[in-house]
Order: structure tokens, then sequence, then C-alpha cells
């Protein structure tokens, strides 16, 4: 993968026009790297304050049914970055403001938001609820993450965190660490790293959280890459170029006592740190509970702060592609 300067062709960009961006595994190698380097075009454009234009005149509906701050907040910001506006609902379980607190499917909310804006944005506790939205939705959808399904978007600023970090994706070996088996970003992560010439993953995690088989089985049914899995933090952080840690996903979890079993299993140090291969970076998608100690942050591989920076030009691009607003 060469650097990426300017613009993707117009056929490229017109590919991804009214899609809508429900998981990884659907998108090809090449469709990931026209959306990273869209995400480098308009990085560009914020480093030089830029006043943008591109989707001045439409609406975003960000409709968020479980907490969120990057995810929303970067995309609403993405939006308003682009000279467009943006309509909200947020909710959670506790706290009801639209019409799913009466008992209204996921469905006809759809039907009817499609009305009101140009694209939609949308995060939901229920896993696969982006099939129903996808049925539903006659403007383009971005899934914000369902449950502990998938979360497309979080993976291609994870992918091009990776790139701005590291020059590239191919050749390295990843270790993808922690709750695998509640978290979605590392669904949607494992699904990415598939589609490059990696030199290995290895899936580190508590026993009782591993990467569901069926998620392994699906990228080596394509790829035939490499995969360790290991329940040890150890052997990944002394072993990889890319270590992504993740938090234990608490609110997924059936019973309490599962949760606290698991809870303080895969908890990195400084120890891990001077185990590290040289220049190798560490990962999070955030928030952060207690999975990395607070002074990791001063090693200068620890690059999850400036990986949440990488949403903002990501959800940038994403919008812009899917709604053919790239000037
Ligand atoms: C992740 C999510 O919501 O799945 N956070 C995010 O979008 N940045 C990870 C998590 O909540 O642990």
């Amino acid at each position: 993968m060469s650097s990426f300067t300017g613009k993707p062709s117009q056929e490229k960009m017109a590919a991804f026009c009214g899609k809508n961006i429900l998981d990884i595994s659907s998108l090809s190698r090449e469709q990931l790297e026209t959306i990273m380097q869209t995400a480098a075009y308009y990085d560009a454009k914020l480093e030089k304050h830029e006043l943008l234009h591109d989707m001045e005149g439409k609406i975003m509906a960000s409709l968020f049914f479980e907490p969120s701050t990057r995810t929303r907040l970067s995309f609403e910001s993405a939006m308003q970055r682009l000279g467009g506006k943006v309509i909200t609902v947020t909710e959670t379980p506790t706290m009801q403001t639209s019409s799913t607190a009466k008992g209204e499917t996921m469905y006809d909310a759809i039907r009817v938001i499609n009305y009101y804006c140009d694209v939609i944005a949308c995060r939901s506790p229920i896993k696969g609820v982006r099939l129903e939205i996808d049925r539903a939705a006659t403007v383009p959808y971005i899934n914000g993450g369902d449950g502990s399904g998938e979360h497309p978007t979080q993976a291609l600023l994870d992918i091009y965190s990776i790139y701005k970090e590291k020059g590239g994706l191919d050749g390295w070996t990843y270790a993808i660490c922690g709750d695998l088996k509640y978290g979605r970003a590392p669904h949607s992560l494992l699904d990415a790293l598939a589609k490059f010439k990696v030199k290995k993953i290895i899936l580190a995690s508590p026993k009782e959280l591993r990467m569901p088989e069926e998620n392994i089985a699906k990228i080596k049914a394509d790829m035939g890459v490499e995969i360790e899995e290991c329940f040890d933090l150890d052997y990944a952080a002394k072993n990889a170029d890319v270590i992504y840690m993740t938090r234990v996903q608490r609110e997924r979890f059936s019973s309490q006592e599962e949760y606290e079993r698991n809870k303080n299993l895969f908890i990195m140090t400084k120890r891990h740190v001077d185990m590290f291969v040289k220049d190798a970076i560490v990962l999070h998608p955030l928030p952060r509970v207690n999975e990395i100690a607070v002074e990791v942050d001063d090693y200068p591989g620890a690059a999850y702060f400036r990986q949440a920076g990488n949403g903002l030009p990501t959800r940038m691009a994403l919008l812009a592609l899917v709604t053919g607003s790239v000037k």
C-alpha cells in the first residue's frame, strides 16, 4: 500500500454512493483503501482548518440507542465539519425520548426517519438490527454498532490509525486482546485485518471470552490468514507489532458472576511495555476501564487517544462517500 495522496478516482468513490455500511466483510480491500484515502484527504483539510461545504444543505439523523461518546460526537462533528446539519435521538433504556419507548419497531422508525434526512448513523444494543435497518432505509445508513455484532466505522478508523502510525497494514503481527466474545470492535477489526497481507493475527483473551468460532471460520474461509489463539496477555505483548486492547463488555454479560470472574484478567501495565517488540503500538477503541494502566500512556506507541481523533476524518469520509458528496 503506497501512501495516499489526493482523492480516490471518481469511479472508486461512485461505488459507495447510496450504499449502506453494515459491516466490514462486505467491503473489499480496495474499498477499505478508498475509505482510508478519503479520510486522509479530509484529515489534511482539517489540519489546515479549511472550511468545507461538501455536505451543505444535507441532514444526518444521528440515532443512538446505547451510550456513546466518541462515535456519536465524531459522527456529528464530521457532519458539521462538512457543512451539513444534524438531527438527533439519543436514548438508553432508562432515558427514553423517542417512540421506541412506545413499542415502535426499528423498521417502522427508519421508514419514517428516511423522510427527514439524507443519511442515517445509528447505534443499537440489538445484535443484527443492522439487517432490519438495511431493509427499511431509503437513504444511506451507516452502522454505528449493533449490540455485540459489528462496529464497522470503528474498524475503519482503526485501520486508518494503523496506516498512519505504522505506514501500512501488510506484514505485521497483530494481537487483538481482551473481550473478544462480546466486543463488536474486535469482530469488525478481525474482518478488516483479514483483507490485508498480515503476518499473523493473535487472538488473546480470557478463556471464557474467546472470539466466537463463527467469526474465525468466516475469515479463515475466504482468506486463509494465520490465526493463533492464546489466553495470555504476556504472549501477545511479546510478539505483536500492533496490540489492540479492549474493555470487558460488562453490559453484555448474562450474569454479574461471569463479569466478576473475567474483569481483571487482562490488564496491560508497564511490565508489558518492557516486553514489546521495537516500535510496537497499542490501540484501544476506548472507553478504557482498567485494562490499560495509566502508566502505559507515556509510552510513545500508546496511540489510543490519537486513534480516537482519527474517528473524525474517517466518519467524514464515510458520510461524504455514501451520499456522493466528496467535492
Ligand atoms: C466501543 C463500542 O462501543 O463498541 N467503543 C467505541 O465505539 N469507541 C468499544 C467499547 O465500548 O468497549
